[in-house]
């Protein structure tokens, strides 16, 4: 089978799949630890983001988010907002992981509560609002081709060699042919033979299915990746898949199927053509450690209230804005329509050079 089909099937195989086998993935006792999973500074700066384009969006505003995880980032931003959105959209396609979130977010006081309403797909009515997705697009089933002699391209699938599952390479479907046609042409470097890597053939028509009802607002995907030129670096010439397991990162996808995540880098450069694509224009592209300190996350640990509050925030902070930690392997990037005035989280690095 594909790769794509092999990742889709090891996340997302109702009752087996890792996603939704209802394990334990997120914070210390989990896998890995996400952004919103250090503590509350990550959601109180996009908290700030979001206020500065709801100030534009008029009071009926919708805030949406992609993949919720554990709930914490909802249960966060709701309660640091200063202005609250009519609705709280969580679009999570695993039933176990709305629970968790269903049981994280039914703590807060009732009238945040309320505004919270779990979704199967992307609203059919138009609204103006807000779209946040922090790692999911990760976790998008990828294909994995090759370089392989005389510049052939080759398709990586899975095969089960009755003990376990290992690499096959065969000739490429033609989805997967005109995909990776289309980013050589885009390259400034041709690859060369024996480069391996990964493309989310599904990417564009993912961000316009979630993206599509956006009247007016903001769109911010955050996660691990690079802009296309450093993804496809000759060097990086094995991909970027990486599974974790209890905090052990490793980059052998067969190993555990369902009990381990396997997640890709992304090439923002793609999802910014994927925006554009559809008409949304490409507000702002950082690291995350632009993006928070762009939203003043380092005001809450000079406002720290005593000393042992101070050193876990600026523990925390250091966590998401380091570059040997969060804060340059993360990126972000911010995809608008109708709005006019500058983002602040874009306004201190702007990588927007780079994509
Ligand atoms: C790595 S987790 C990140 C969770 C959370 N956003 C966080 O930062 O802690 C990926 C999340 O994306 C969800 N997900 C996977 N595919 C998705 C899709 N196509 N649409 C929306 N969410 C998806 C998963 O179920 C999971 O909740």
């Amino acid at each position: 089978m594909s790769f794509d089909r092999y990742m889709q099937m090891a996340l997302y195989e109702p009752g087996l799949g890792y996603y939704v086998n209802g394990l334990h993935k997120f914070g210390s006792a989990g896998d890995f630890v996400t952004a919103p999973e250090q503590g509350g500074l990550f959601a109180a700066a996009l908290a700030r983001q979001c206020d500065e384009v709801a100030g534009q969006l008029g009071r009926n505003w919708t805030l949406m988010e992609l993949g919720a995880g554990s709930g914490v980032l909802a249960r966060d931003l709701l309660e640091s907002l200063s202005r609250l959105p009519r609705e709280y959209l969580i679009l999570e396609p695993s039933a176990p992981l709305r629970e968790v979130q269903h049981e994280t977010l039914s703590r807060l006081p009732t009238e945040l509560f309320e505004r919270v309403r779990w979704i199967d797909q992307p609203p059919g009515e138009p609204f103006d609002g807000i779209i946040v997705g922090n790692e999911v697009i990760d976790a998008l089933p990828v294909a994995r081709f090759e370089i392989g002699e005389h510049d052939e391209l080759l398709e990586q699938c899975v095969e089960f060699d009755g003990k376990r599952f290992v690499w096959a390479s065969g000739p490429p479907r033609p989805r997967l042919q005109e995909a990776v046609s289309g980013l050589r042409q885009r390259l400034s470097r041709p690859l060369p033979d024996g480069f391996a890597s990964e493309v989310c053939i599904d990417l564009p028509g993912w961000v316009e299915t979630v993206t599509e009802a956006l009247s007016s607002g903001l769109v911010l995907f955050i996660d691990y990746g690079y802009p296309r030129e450093e993804y496809y670096l000759p060097d990086r010439g094995e991909g970027t898949l990486v599974c974790h397991y209890r905090h052990r990162a490793h980059f052998d996808p067969f190993v555990w199927p369902g009990l381990t995540d396997i997640s890709a880098f992304v090439d923002f450069t793609a999802v910014a053509e994927a925006g554009t694509r559809i008409g949304l224009e490409v507000a702002g592209f950082t690291s995350q450690a632009g993006f928070l300190l762009g939203l003043g996350a380092h005001e809450a640990v000079e406002a720290a209230s005593n000393d042992r509050q101070r050193l876990k925030l600026a523990g925390e902070l250091k966590r998401l804005t380091l570059p040997g930690e969060m804060g340059e392997k993360f990126k972000v990037i911010g995809l608008s329509r109708g709005l006019d005035s500058p983002l602040s989280g874009f306004g201190l690095m702007s990588q927007l050079h780079r994509l």
